[in-house]
């Protein structure tokens, strides 16, 4: 199996699975406790079925739109997720440059291995940096002011991740960063040579915008359940997240938002988004999903703040069903993070290139010229 075989987000998967040591792969594939809210992330797109019209004339279409104040070329991007260089020796370095070439918005993350610097010049398209609040507060403003001068256009706060859920996955398959050989994965790394050597001769992997702050995390053997627990301030509250607003100054979302009144406070402090997330199913196992919560926090606060769904997206009908339904665009994590796997940036931009082509060809299935087509009048719960 390689690149040309990947059709969809279950084949980035397979390929991602026989190329990745399995303590790496099992790190973006799983979730927390029993992993049921990771499942029905995805299912609960399957309790909504689409209705469309036809004889609309749909020979142009358009699916660009405009979210955290940006055009993008199609209504999904990729979430801001960590530690790229896990899954490819280049790292966020493919997927900064896939993301720019499909004319979308890269998402990026606090414990990133290519630094903001590296990255603001790799890529001179949206930029979204998303920030995790550590205990060691001068961090905040450091990393807001660095994001400034590398010309990011967005900011977000992770709000979720007070304390790292219980990723069992990790525990068993003994993941750390950087990947340490053990008795148990040794076995692992050596059916995965690739991998393994392409590891080994290239740069040495570290936390890109906090290594000089830290060493934890960045130079020693941790879990990220040990590093989040750790480094990431429990304390964390309205006021901080207000802070940030402020200090950016910009388009700025929360991610992580699943009530109807944290939605509203994000209204009052200012924020452009709310990112409705579960964090992929990795942190409270048993919440809900964000497609099963999004109707109600559009209803109480679509019209005075953008909605964006992040969470279970494999297909470009899932997209849709979440613009119907009132989101102004979706995020997808762990699927990019296959395709990054799976083909470096070659893969990245594979996958983002089947999403748009299935958002595209699913848009005219529905009869719909534009995105602001798609509302309630397209989407029915199934009885
Ligand atoms: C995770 C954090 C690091 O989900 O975003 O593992």
């Amino acid at each position: 199996m390689n690149l040309k075989d990947c059709h969809n987000y279950n084949d980035f998967r397979k390929l991602a699975k026989k190329k990745l040591p399995a303590p790496i792969f099992h790190y973006i594939d799983g979730g927390s406790d029993d992993e049921s809210t990771l499942k029905r992330n995805t299912d609960s797109f399957n309790n909504y079925d689409l209705i469309p019209s036809v004889l609309n004339d749909v020979s142009n279409v358009d699916i660009s739109t405009t979210v955290l104040g940006e055009k993008i070329d199609f209504p999904l991007f990729p979430s801001p997720t960590a530690m790229h260089r896990l899954y490819h020796h280049e790292g966020e370095r493919a997927s900064a440059r896939a993301v720019e070439k499909m004319r979308t918005i890269f998402g990026t993350s606090t414990m990133s291995t290519v630094s903001i610097e590296e990255i603001g010049e790799i890529n001179k398209g949206p930029k979204l940096f998303q920030l995790y609040i550590h205990k060691d507060r001068g961090l905040t403003d450091n990393l807001i002011e660095r994001c400034k001068n590398a010309n990011f256009t967005s900011m977000c706060l992770t709000v979720d991740t007070v304390v790292a859920g219980n990723r069992e996955r990790d525990k068993r398959t003994g993941f750390t960063t950087p990947p340490r050989l053990t008795l148990g994965s040794i076995l692992s790394f050596i059916l995965h040579p690739g991998w393994t050597i392409n590891n080994l001769i290239h740069e040495k992997f570290k936390l890109a915008n906090i290594v000089h702050m830290t060493q934890k995390g960045s130079t020693i053997d941790k879990s990220v359940i040990d590093y989040i627990n750790e480094q990431f301030d429990p304390a964390m509250n309205w006021n901080d997240a207000e802070y940030c607003v402020k200090k950016w100054n910009g388009p700025f979302a929360l991610k992580g938002v699943m009530s109807v009144e944290d939605a509203k406070k994000a209204i009052d402090i200012g924020c452009t988004a709310v990112i409705i997330s579960n964090h992929g199913g990795r942190q409270l196992d048993g919440s809900r999903s964000p497609f099963d919560q999004l109707s109600e926090i559009v209803d109480a606060v679509g019209d005075k703040i953008e909605v964006i769904l992040d969470g279970g997206v494999r297909r470009g009908t899932h997209v849709l069903k979440a613009l119907s339904l009132g989101a102004k665009a979706c995020s997808l994590g762990k699927g990019y993070l296959f395709a990054l796997a799976a083909g470096g940036q070659k893969g990245v931009e594979k996958l983002l290139e089947k999403m748009k082509a299935e958002i595209y060809r699913d848009m005219k299935l529905m009869g719909c010229k534009n995105l602001s087509e798609l509302n309630s009048s397209k989407i029915t719960l199934r009885k």
